[in-house]
């Protein structure tokens, strides 16, 4: 008789792990309040600059921008910094698409570097092999809520006096070495979607340090508006990124539900990282010792195949889920992506005439980004590690399950 659910045999877990979003009273009555108000819209000015003051804090910033996603927050901090054609990012390939097409939206080239074996996140021993004269900024992108090495990627970037974007969508409340990502680079860039650790449905949020880049991507998102300027005076190009006054509310009442959700997750992801470690077969993301705050957004971890009898990864994914786990294999590196696969000769901005280079995806390789997303990682979303100690460890005794029984799985 087969042991695993994918084979027929009784599944290890049937009940639903917990819920997301979480909202309360709160949420309800702050929606309430912008509703009665009447002043809904971004411009209203109530509730937005409240929450900007309060999350800026959060992340130990001095400056925030809130608006519509993180896909646009991206995009502005890039063009505040003055990156267009020709100039090239530096960044990792596993990573969500918007850090690459925010690159390429503000007619800049992204130039992949591989990442780090064990963290996941870019390696800042890969960078230094990426730069080029047209090289103008990196982007660390703290995977899953883990910090990059930001005291190595400072190093490289001071070095060659690039700018740092850090791309923290994943990140709220993650901490290196004591200091809030977003608040480390020149600029960084959060998500409020849904999945992520604080949402509204949709939303975004620029932090720096700097007044002239605040003041710039503030214009940007702000139709060329200038802070404390008239309504009718637009000194730059800019568009309308506003983030409305209820997404501002529902992510204001949020707010202080997030340090205890983060210790949640700190104790369970602990408490699973050590569990499935004894696993065969099984490890997870290494936490580097300056790490003093991961945000887990994700929680990834890798298989090897070989205590899996050499199934493709997606088989192991597909047993693990069958077992009631909602176990995902994550990202393929993105130069495989048919957008950069498939970029026609001549198109722009890969070929514009400020290009030095011919700029050909097809022959990018990260090796270690390609080895782990084809055969070996594997992730959880944050809210699972809202749940109980039981739940993490219905987790392990899945995965534990298929690796030990993986042969039903040759033979199917
Ligand atoms: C790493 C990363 N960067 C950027 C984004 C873009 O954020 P949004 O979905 O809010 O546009 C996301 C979110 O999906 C992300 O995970």
């Amino acid at each position: 008789m087969a042991h695993l659910a994918v084979c027929g045999g009784e599944k290890t877990r049937r009940e639903p792990f917990h819920g997301w979003p979480v909202f309360g009273e709160e949420e309800r009555r702050a929606v309430l309040d912008v509703l009665e108000s009447g002043q809904w819209g971004g411009v209203e000015q109530r509730v937005v600059p409240r929450f900007e003051e309060q999350f800026a804090a959060f992340q130990q910033c001095e400056y925030a921008v809130s608006v519509t996603n993180g896909t646009a927050a991206l995009e502005i901090a890039i063009r505040a910094l003055g990156i267009s054609f020709g100039d090239e990012v530096i960044l990792p390939p596993y990573t969500f698409i918007a850090s690459a097409t925010a690159v390429v939206l503000n007619n800049a080239i992204p130039v992949f570097a591989d990442i780090h074996p064990d963290t996941f996140c870019l390696d800042p021993e890969k960078i230094e092999a990426a730069i080029t004269p047209q090289t103008k900024a990196i982007m660390a992108v703290h995977i899953g809520g883990m910090p990059c090495d930001m005291d190595a990627i400072l190093q490289v970037a001071e070095r060659h006096g690039l700018f740092v974007i850090e791309d923290c969508a994943q990140a709220h409340g993650a901490e290196w070495a004591g200091q809030r990502v977003g608040s480390i680079g020149h600029v960084g860039a959060f998500s409020f979607q849904s999945s992520k650790n604080m949402t509204a449905g949709e939303g975004g949020l620029i932090v720096t340090n700097d007044r002239d880049i605040f003041e710039k991507c503030w214009s940007i998102h702000n139709v060329g508006r200038i802070p404390g300027g008239q309504w009718y005076q637009h000194r730059n190009i800019g568009s309308n990124y506003r983030m409305t006054e209820w997404q501002a509310a529902v992510l204001l009442a949020q707010l202080p539900r997030v340090p205890a959700q983060m210790k949640r997750r700190e104790e369970n992801a602990a408490y699973l990282a050590e569990k499935l470690n004894q696993v065969p077969g099984v490890s997870c993301q290494v936490r580097p010792k300056p790490v003093t705050s991961h945000a887990w957004h994700l929680f990834i971890f890798k298989v090897d195949p070989k205590a899996f009898g050499d199934l493709p990864k997606s088989r192991i994914v597909e047993a693990i889920s069958a077992e009631g786990i909602p176990v995902s294999g994550g990202y393929v590196p993105l130069y495989r992506e048919k957008l950069f696969t498939g970029i026609q000769p001549g198109s722009c901005p890969f070929a514009c005439r400020h290009v030095k280079r011919e700029v050909d995806y097809t022959t990018v390789s990260c090796p270690v980004c390609e080895e782990l997303c084809d055969n070996r990682l594997m992730w959880l979303h944050q809210s699972v590690l809202l749940g109980t100690k039981s739940d993490m460890d219905s987790i392990v005794e899945a995965v534990a399950k298929v690796q030990k029984y993986h042969g039903e799985l040759v033979d199917r």
